[in-house]
């Protein structure tokens, strides 16, 4: 079982929830008051969602009493009873500078008036002022964009982009990737059920081990800078990664033996989130890029950091590594539908040896949103370092009940975060870069109590 434990304090209230009853950390203060909801009802909402959505829709709802958000303002929601809640999730890491952020909100407002819709067939200044806007954030020669509307599109993109630049067909990428679970698993699943082949040659990516240095076989203290391994201890010496040394083998008997001698790509997120805040070991993906260049393939980050990681602007930076393509979304558009694709000069050449056109990839609208949370993000960089309170004592994954009560004891207590990992195992804490250390040790509060409430009842 996971056991956390905080060095915080805050203060406290009472309040009625399920298993807490006294001392319910007090959010800190909100002058923002939202509108009165007088919308559908709830019974109304909840017979639609069982007669006319998709089941899907449901599934992916894991809190027992759900939430009806009504309204945001930055780092805040509130339900349709008025309740308010510290958003930590947002919308699973996307709403970057924080709920109808008064800058973006102007932003959209002013370009409603003017433009909503037009393709890439005509020529708006929208996008290029931001792809001019966005190149700079860039390190050489990643330079060349390409909007789309979400990051599935752009992933799906970039295989076939590496595989006409490099003439290659097989994709390499990690067990938990959040490639897999989005893009490949029911398509994957149907190639594989209707046409027996080889995985690879069904056209979607070979899956290797994922270099968990957690929850993998190996890992151990000093395996990158952060909290996550220190119940592991560490014996190797300065610079010299027995962990790291192992993955790249498994990744080396991935070449052996799955694929040809050349390659497409090699993709990544350069920290998993939906994979269960997966980081690799500190020289990975440089060894790895280097075996993947040696084979012709592309390597490829998919990024999610895009200003929230606190060292570095971009994940792939923290490895120390310039990937040849890089895919965002979520947070680059803080809500906004808008993705893009990034790469060199030579490889966004080879792109148009196909057809591509999407309706809505660069349209007037996103292009405005997207080029002013830029403007904002960069008055908003904050550093994670403030979650490095979290002390792990065991690694074996709670159960999804024990899971599922913690995090509904969070919610009734006011923060919404999320889950991830292969079990569900992982607590997800993707905040707004607005928030502040009194939301933080807010937070540390309500999860410290919501930890030794259920352990206190084991
Ligand atoms: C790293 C990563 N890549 C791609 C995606 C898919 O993006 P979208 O949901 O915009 O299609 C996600 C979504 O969770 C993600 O976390």
């Amino acid at each position: 079982m996971f056991l956390f434990s905080f060095l915080t304090g805050a203060a406290r209230q009472k309040s009625a929830i399920k298993y807490c009853t006294v001392d319910i950390p007090e959010m800190p203060p909100c002058s923002f008051k939202p509108e009165e909801y007088k919308g559908m009802s709830k019974e109304q909402m909840m017979e639609i969602r069982k007669q006319n959505c998709n089941p899907m829709t449901t599934k992916i709802t894991y809190l027992k009493k759900p939430v009806f958000i009504h309204q945001g303002y930055m780092q805040w929601l509130w339900d349709v009873d008025g309740k308010q809640y510290l958003d930590l999730f947002t919308g699973v890491a996307t709403v970057s500078v924080g709920h109808c952020h008064p800058k973006v909100t102007t932003a959209i407002q002013k370009q409603l008036k003017k433009l909503w819709h037009t393709t890439n067939i005509y020529i708006h200044p929208e996008l290029h002022e931001y792809c001019d806007k966005l190149a700079p954030y860039l390190p050489d020669p990643l330079k060349v964009i390409y909007l789309t509307n979400s990051g599935s599109e752009a992933n799906e993109l970039v295989m076939l982009m590496a595989r006409l630049h490099t003439g290659n067909f097989d994709i390499i990428t990690f067990r938990t990737s959040l490639f897999i679970y989005v893009i490949c698993n029911g398509l994957y699943l149907l190639t594989y059920l209707s046409c027996p082949t080889p995985k690879s040659l069904s056209g979607w990516p070979l899956l290797t081990m994922c270099p968990d240095v957690f929850r993998g076989p190996w890992g151990g203290s000093y395996c990158r800078d952060s909290p996550v391994q220190s119940i592991r201890q560490c014996s190797c010496a300065q610079g010299a990664c027995i962990a790291n040394k192992h993955y790249i083998e498994q990744l080396e008997e991935t070449f052996a033996t799955s694929v040809p001698s050349q390659i497409a790509a090699f993709f990544g997120e350069p920290i998993q989130g939906m994979g269960g805040a997966v980081q690799y070991p500190k020289n990975y993906l440089k060894e790895a890029y280097k075996l993947v260049r040696q084979r012709g393939g592309i390597c490829i980050a998919d990024e999610t950091g895009f200003g929230r990681t606190g060292s570095h602007f971009w994940g792939f930076q923290g490895h120390d590594v310039i990937p040849d393509m890089v895919t965002m979304a979520k947070g680059i558009g803080n809500g906004f539908p808008v993705g893009a694709v990034v790469t060199t000069p030579e490889i966004a050449a080879s792109f148009v040896k196909a057809s591509h056109f999407n309706t809505f990839g660069g349209n007037p609208l996103a292009c405005a949103v997207a080029s002013s949370v830029l403007d904002v993000r960069t008055d908003l960089l904050i550093s994670i370092d403030v979650f490095e309170k979290f002390l792990i004592k065991h690694r074996e994954p709670l159960p999804p009940e024990a899971m599922s009560e913690i995090l509904e004891d969070i919610k009734d207590m006011g923060v919404l975060i999320g889950k991830g990992g292969v079990y569900g195992q992982t607590f997800r804490i993707q905040p707004p870069m607005c928030i502040t250390r009194e939301d933080v040790d807010f937070f540390l509060a309500v999860f410290n109590k919501a930890i030794s409430g259920y352990t206190d009842r084991k």
